[in-house]
């Protein structure tokens, strides 16, 4: 199957985990991709398997952004799908999360898709299509107890979605969110709950492989999901459901 056939793919944090199921899911799908992340020894092992381009991208800085996005642009001529992944996570409670460590999470996760989709959006309205996919969390629909500035940051990314989505509706550019629930990467390590734990509280029994989000994000990426924006797509095994 090709469904990304001529689509140029631009994934952040695109090295390990879910960006780097997406990267290998969407380059056997046809696309084009360039994988973008700070962890420059993964993310060149995985440009290498792939035969795709990786670059150095730290997705809070504006300027990083702005280099990339043009290469992009003079390289392959477009730009069709931004996969707004790269995130961190710290877990702290409100009255014990340092203003540092705040800001640094709404960096990255907020700010870094506020930017990413502010500096592909004048491309592909040019092009008159394009699409957006904003990794947020079941943390962006719920509270994140114990994790205040992850949570502050996946709800700004979920409400940033539907503005950006309404803004860019009649330029052909659409703009969706994913809301994972745990999903076995390394950053499920840091989360500070046992896998076994959530597992159990989860409808379905168990949590999830990273392919399992790539394949939600692929079905956003391509054209058959031409009639969804401004929505929130949740794959979290009945998590919500509860
Ligand atoms: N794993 C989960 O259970 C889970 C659940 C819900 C949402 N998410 C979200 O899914 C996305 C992917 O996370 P993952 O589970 O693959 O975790 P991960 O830690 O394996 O991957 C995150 C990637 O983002 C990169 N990154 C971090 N800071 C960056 C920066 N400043 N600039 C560029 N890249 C940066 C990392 O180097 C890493 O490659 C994140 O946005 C995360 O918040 C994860």
């Amino acid at each position: 199957m090709a469904r990304l056939a001529d689509k140029v793919c631009l994934i952040t944090g695109g090295a390990r985990g879910q960006g780097a199921a997406e990267a290998r899911l969407f380059a056997a799908e046809g696309g084009t991709v360039w994988i973008a992340d700070v962890l420059d020894d993964d993310g060149n092992a995985l440009s290498a398997e792939l035969n795709c381009q990786y670059r150095h991208l730290d997705v809070s800085s504006e300027s990083g952004w702005q280099v990339l996005v043009q290469e992009i642009v003079e390289a392959e001529g477009r730009l069709d799908v931004l996969i707004n992944n790269a995130g961190i996570f710290r877990a702290h409670r409100l009255i014990d999360t340092p203003l540092e460590e705040y800001r640094r999470v709404m960096d990255v996760n907020a700010t870094g898709v506020f930017l990413g989709m502010r500096e592909v959006a004048p491309q592909m309205i040019k092009q008159g299509s394009g699409s957006i996919v904003n990794i947020s969390s079941l943390a962006g629909l719920r509270g994140a107890v114990g994790a205040i500035s992850y949570g502050a940051s996946k709800w700004a990314v979920r409400g940033m979605t539907k503005t950006a989505a309404v803004e860019l509706a009649r330029k052909g550019v659409r703009v969706n969110s994913i809301h994972p629930g745990l999903i076995e990467t390394p950053m499920a390590d840091e989360l500070g709950v046992g896998l076994d734990k959530v597992a159990n509280r989860t409808p379905l029994g168990r949590t999830a492989q990273a392919e399992e989000v790539a394949n939600m994000a692929l079905f956003l990426a391509s054209d058959e999901s031409s009639y969804s924006t401004g929505s929130e797509f949740i794959i979290d095994g009945g998590l919500n459901a509860l």
